[in-house]
């Protein structure tokens, strides 16, 4: 059976736009069953409907983490889903919900972690002078941008480089690793040893 795949948004979806192309195209390992949004307004849901995709929105104001985290969660199994996809998600998930996807969330940032995880990591990032920088993808836990690493692409960064100039062309990386390692992951490819991810075949 496909395997099923849910994407959490709060915004302009290009990350989602990439995971649509390759499901297109037949090379993602699976199908994106539903998006959901915490921000009714994301262009991300317009790039979703267009795909024919069923979308979801709930808003997070006014309620508890928790609460708000549980109904999500509702939503993702009532669509059955095999993996979780964050993609420009501007929010931390509970524990709990966590727990209830062990292993199952996927999350891509703008930056070579463990450098420079949070917002705005391109601007950290350029700021901080590195001549190289790039884009991760990697499991989800407990903590700020810290789960097992699937898969990384480096970046240089030029001299004439501005924080949005750098910021683009570590995008083009995120479009190119994250479909790649949502299959890796859908296939089974990827194997944990203590925080090492171990990818058998070919990336
Ligand atoms: C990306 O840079 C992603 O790495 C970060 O948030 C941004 C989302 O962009 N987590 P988009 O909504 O996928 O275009």
């Amino acid at each position: 059976m496909a395997k099923r795949i849910g994407v959490l948004i709060s915004g302009r979806g290009s990350n989602l736009q990439a995971l649509i192309d390759a499901a297109r195209g037949g090379t993602l390992g699976g199908d994106i069953v539903v998006v959901v949004s915490n921000v009714e307004t994301a262009p991300g849901l317009d790039r979703a409907r267009s795909a024919g995709i069923p979308t979801v929105f709930r808003d997070h104001r006014g309620r508890h983490r928790e609460d708000y985290d549980r109904d999500l969660e509702a939503v993702l199994v009532e669509h059955q889903v095999d993996l979780v996809c964050l993609a420009g998600y501007m929010r931390l998930l509970s524990p709990g919900f966590i727990q209830a996807f062990a292993g199952r969330v996927v999350n891509v940032h703008p930056s070579l972690l463990p450098a420079f995880p949070g917002l705005d990591a391109q601007r950290q990032a350029w700021s901080h002078g590195v001549k190289v920088s790039g884009a991760t993808v990697h499991l989800v836990d407990e903590a700020l941008d810290s789960g097992p690493i699937v898969l990384q692409e480096a970046v240089r960064v030029e001299d004439d480089d501005t924080p949005e100039t750098l910021a683009a062309r570590i995008l083009e990386a995120e479009h190119r690793i994250y479909p790649k390692a949502v299959r890796l992951l859908l296939e089974g490819r990827c194997h944990i040893d203590d925080r090492r991810v171990i990818v058998s075949g070919n990336a």
